[in-house]
């Protein structure tokens, strides 16, 4: 069964407390918590206050996604925020294996994200560092974006790459998904789907996010 990750971009931040006792009543392990710089992205979203207030609201693995430049100059203040993973991107670190490890140093799981343009073949030298591979399915920056379809392949590649590194490495899946492609998605071999829309706009997300747990 996938861990389910509910991604907070598409709560209603005018009932912030209200949709985190959802999300504590459900049967997702994680929460996903974007944040977004407006430099990488070209948008804007939140950052330590907000995680904080979350991570006094829930006890529920804080699963931190930066899409930001140059992450490694706040590990310590996600940390301190109540972050419990902390994923950067691939491509806004030139010093990838110094800030992973900065990550773990910290007692954080570090993660490492891929926009969909960047292949998994460049994580062969890091991929044994690292806890959690977050693939994006979308070009990130916005919730409710289509789902891209070359994702299964990188899903397959990055599978194969686990396996024979002998690596131990959660594969996340970000973007465009719900229940017309879990079940794919976790029988290629995806560990934690990441759902933003498809729970925070469904009429009844608890049902949501146990449909995708079974899936
Ligand atoms: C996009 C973010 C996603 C987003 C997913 O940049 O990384 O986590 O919240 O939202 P949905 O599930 O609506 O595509
Ligand atoms: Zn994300």
């Amino acid at each position: 069964m996938p861990i389910i990750a509910p991604s907070v971009l598409a709560a209603d931040f005018g009932n912030l407390q209200r949709d985190i006792e959802m999300l504590n009543q459900s049967e997702a392990e994680w929460i996903h918590l974007d944040v977004m710089d407006g430099v990488f992205v070209p948008n804007i979203s939140y950052g330590m206050p907000v995680i904080k207030t979350i991570d006094g609201l829930t006890d529920k693995v804080l699963d931190t996604h930066l899409m930001i430049v140059q992450p490694e100059r706040y590990v310590k203040e996600f940390k301190e925020a109540g972050a419990d993973i902390l994923t950067v991107h691939y491509e806004a670190c030139s010093h990838l294996h110094r800030t992973v490890q900065a990550i773990k140093d910290e007692g954080m799981k570090a993660g490492v994200a891929l926009n969909p343009h960047t292949p998994i073949e460049l994580l062969e030298d890091i991929i044994r560092d690292i806890d959690l591979l977050l693939i994006m399915s979308v070009n990130p920056g916005f919730g409710g974006q289509k789902f891209i379809r070359n994702t299964y392949e990188k899903l397959v590649r990055a599978s194969e790459l686990i396996d024979r590194k002998n690596a131990e490495v959660l594969i996340e899946i970000d973007g465009g998904v719900g229940l017309g492609n879990a079940e794919q998605l976790t029988q290629l071999g995806a560990d934690v789907l990441v759902a933003g829309n498809s729970v925070f706009s469904a009429h009844n997300p608890l049902e949501i996010i146990s449909e995708l747990k079974n899936s």
